[in-house]
C-alpha cells in the first residue's frame, strides 16, 4: 500500500507513532527513490525533534537491514562476532581487539567505516597500508572470513542500502543527531552482516557524537535491545572519549600504534581498551563463559604474537603488505612536519579530543567532504599527554600535515584543544559502564 510521505512527517512532528506498514513503505519507497530527498529530509527532522518509540525504532532499524542483502555467516564452522564503535579520536580498538578475539578462536567478520566529520574511519586507517584493499565482493569476505578467521571490509553498497542513502542525507541535512535514527543506522548495517555476536563500543565525551554518560547509556541500551530483538548476542561497553585514545591519531600513524600494543608496548589506554573489548568479544561468542576467563585468554594472546600474526594474515588476505608493519609509519612520510610547543610551565589539564580531531583533520587525516581524498601520512602525535608537566617551550604535539597551510590550521587547533595550567585533569574512568550479554557473564 502506498502512503503519502507528507502525511507521516506531520504525525511524527506530532508526535504520533508509525505502524510497522508505513515505516517498511517509508524505507523501501526512498531507497527506490519513489520518495525523494527534501520530503524524507523533512521527515527525519520530525524524528530529530519529535523522536521515536522503542518499537518503531526496532521496526526501522529492521527494514533498514533487510532493504539489501542479508549475510549468512552461519555455515563458517566458528562462532562468529562483530564490534562496532560509535566513533572518536584515535580509535584503533578495531585493529587490536578484532587480531586479539580471531586469534582466541573467534571469527571476526567486519565491515566498518570511514572517518565522519572529526572522527576516523577504521577503514581509512587500514588503507594506509600499502596495497590493502578492503572494497571486497560478498564472496570475498565470506570466503576470507572462513579461511583466515579475520576479514575488515567497507561497507558494500548491496548491504543496508537504505542506511547508505539516508546516512548521506542526515550528513547533508543536519539530522544525524537522532538517538533513534543513529541506533538504526548502526544496527541496521550490524544486523545484516551476519556476525551472531556483536559488541558495541559506545564512546563518551567531547570527542564522542555523545557528551553526556546519560545520553551514551540511553542509546546503548536501545541498541542492545534492537540488536536481541534480531536474535543477536550483545553487549554494549561504554569508554572514554573525552581525551584522544593513545597518543596516535591520524591513518598511518594510529596503524603504528596499534601494531605496537599488538606487540606488547603502546599506550596503556589502547591497551585497556583493546583488551576490554575483546574480552567482551569473545564471551559474547561463547568461546569462555566469563568475562575473567575471557579477559585473561586475551591477555595470554597478545603476549604469546598471535593478535599481531592473525593481523598480519588478514592484511596479506586482503593483498597487502605485511612487512610494512615493520616500517615507520607504514613507510610513509609527511610533507610538512611540525611541533605543537608549551608556551608556560605546568601541567597538561586538557586535551580535548575533538580539538585533536580538528587539528588531525585540518592537517590532511580527514574528509572536509564526502570524496575528499586523505592523506595516509597526516596526523598528530601526543608527545605529552594530560597530567604530564611540561616546561615552556617544549614540545607537546608533532603535526604532520600535506601542506604548509593545512600545518598552519592543525596547529591553531591545537592551541584550542591543548591547555597548560598549575591544575591536574580531573580523574576520568576509562570504561564506564558496561551492559553484559543477557545471561550475564
Ligand atoms: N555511525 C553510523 O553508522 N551511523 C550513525 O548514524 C552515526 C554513526
Amino acid at each position: 500500500m502506498s502512503h503519502d510521505i507528507r502525511r507521516l512527517s506531520e504525525r511524527k512532528r506530532r508526535g504520533e507513532p508509525l505502524s510497522a506498514e508505513e515505516i517498511g513503505w517509508l524505507v523501501e519507497a526512498y531507497t527506490a527513490g519513489v520518495i525523494d530527498d527534501a520530503p524524507m529530509a523533512a521527515w527525519l527532522m520530525a524524528v530529530c525533534c519529535s523522536g521515536m518509540t522503542d518499537e518503531e525504532t526496532w521496526l526501522l532499524t529492521d527494514a533498514m537491514a533487510r532493504s539489501g542483502e542479508m549475510l549468512d555467516l552461519s555455515g563458517l564452522g566458528r562462532p562468529t562476532v562483530d564490534k562496532h564503535s560509535t566513533g572518536g579520536v584515535g580509535d584503533k580498538v578495531t585493529l587490536v581487539a578484532a587480531p586479539i578475539a580471531a586469534a582466541c578462536g573467534a571469527c571476526v567478520a567486519k565491515m566498518s567505516g570511514r572517518g565522519l566529520g572529526h572522527t576516523g574511519g577504521t577503514i581509512d586507517k587500514l588503507e594506509a597500508v600499502p596495497g590493502l584493499r578492503t572494497d571486497l565482493s560478498a564472496e570475498r569476505f565470506l570466503a576470507q572470513a572462513g579461511e583466515v578467521g579475520l576479514v575488515v571490509a567497507a561497507q558494500s553498497a548491496s548491504l543496508a542500502p537504505a542506511d547508505g542513502k539516508m546516512y548521506a542525507l542526515r550528513d547533508a541535512t543536519g539530522t544525524v543527531d537522532s538517538r533513534a535514527l543513529i541506533a538504526a543506522s548502526i544496527m541496521s548495517k550490524k544486523i545484516a552482516a551476519g556476525s551472531a555476536a556483536i559488541v558495541l563500543d559506545v564512546t563518551v565525551g567531547s570527542g564522542a557524537f555523545m557528551r553526556s554518560g546519560d545520553e551514551a547509556r540511553a542509546l546503548a541500551e536501545l541498541m542492545v535491545s534492537v540488536g536481541r530483538r534480531a536474535g543477536r548476542r550483545v553487549s554494549a561497553v561504554l569508554t572514554d572519549m573525552n581525551a584522544p585514545l593513545g597518543r596516535a591519531v591520524g591513518n598511518a600513524v594510529e596503524v603504528t600504534e596499534a601494531v605496537a600494543v599488538l606487540r606488547g608496548g603502546g599506550p596503556d589506554d589502547v591497551r585497556e581498551v583493546s583488551l576490554t573489548i575483546a574480552a567482551w568479544m569473545l564471551v559474547a561468542a561463547g568461546i569462555p563463559a566469563s568475562f575473567a576467563e575471557a579477559r585473561s585468554m586475551a591477555e595470554k594472546t597478545l603476549a604469546s604474537g598471535g593478535a599481531v600474526e592473525a593481523l598480519a594474515a588478514m592484511i596479506e588476505a586482503q593483498g597487502g603488505d605485511a612487512d610494512a608493519l615493520d616500517r615507520p609509519m607504514l613507510g610513509h612520510s609527511a610533507r610538512e612536519t611540525g611541533e605543537w610547543r608549551a608556551e608556560q610551565s605546568g601541567v597538561i589539564s586538557r586535551v580535548d579530543a575533538r580539538g585533536v580531531g580538528y587539528a588531525a583533520l585540518a592537517a590532511g587525516a580527514g574528509r572536509r567532504r564526502k570524496g575528499d581524498d586523505i592523506d595516509p601520512a597526516a596526523g598528530v602525535c601526543l608527545l605529552r599527554v594530560e597530567g604530564d608537566e611540561v616546561e615552556d617551550g617544549e614540545a607537546v604535539a608533532q603535526v604532520m600535515a600535506g601542506s604548509p597551510d593545512g600545518l598552519a590550521d592543525a596547529l591553531a587547533e591545537l592551541d584550542r584543544a591543548i591547555v597548560i595550567s598549575d591544575e591536574l585533569p580531573p580523574t576520568r574512568a576509562l570504561i564506564i559502564d558496561t551492559i553484559p550479554p543477557e545471561d550475564g557473564a
